[in-house]
């Protein structure tokens, strides 16, 4: 079926940083600019209508000329660090897939940065 999309600066996501607009191309009304740490995150509360495999489809822009490596946190879990390879400027986005398992009802879906970089800006998911 077709995916719903939950924007990085909509009800139920939560962004260490601020929600910023100031580079073209992101759906919605921004993007979430995460502050440059490791500590900052990106989360989002995710529905499912039933457990099982869903795929995450999250679109970012990293400027910057390294990666900005996250842990894929599903309902406390940790599932795998994604990279989050530059894309070579901060208005060129571009989506990063990830298969998870989700259970009925409300999940929380969180990228949690690895280096003091923090995350690359990030525009939505969609699940
Ligand atoms: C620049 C850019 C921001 C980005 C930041 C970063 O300041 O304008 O959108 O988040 O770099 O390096 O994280
Ligand atoms: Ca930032």
């Amino acid at each position: 079926g077709s995916a719903t999309r939950y924007e990085a600066e909509g009800s139920g996501a939560t962004c260490t940083g601020a929600i910023d607009g100031n580079h073209s191309g992101y759906s919605g009304t921004g993007f979430c600019n995460g502050d440059n740490t490791d500590s900052a995150y990106a989360e989002f509360t995710v529905q499912a209508t039933a457990a099982g495999t869903a795929t995450l489809n999250l679109r970012y822009a990293n400027g910057g000329t390294t990666g900005r490596p996250g842990d894929l946190i599903v309902n406390g879990t940790r599932v795998e660090t994604t990279p989050f390879g530059s894309t070579g400027a901060w208005n060129t986005w571009t989506t990063q897939t990830v298969t998870v398992q989700l259970r009925a009802g409300a999940n929380t879906v969180r990228w949690d940065p690895t280096t003091a970089n923090g995350l690359p800006n990030i525009d939505y998911l969609d699940v």
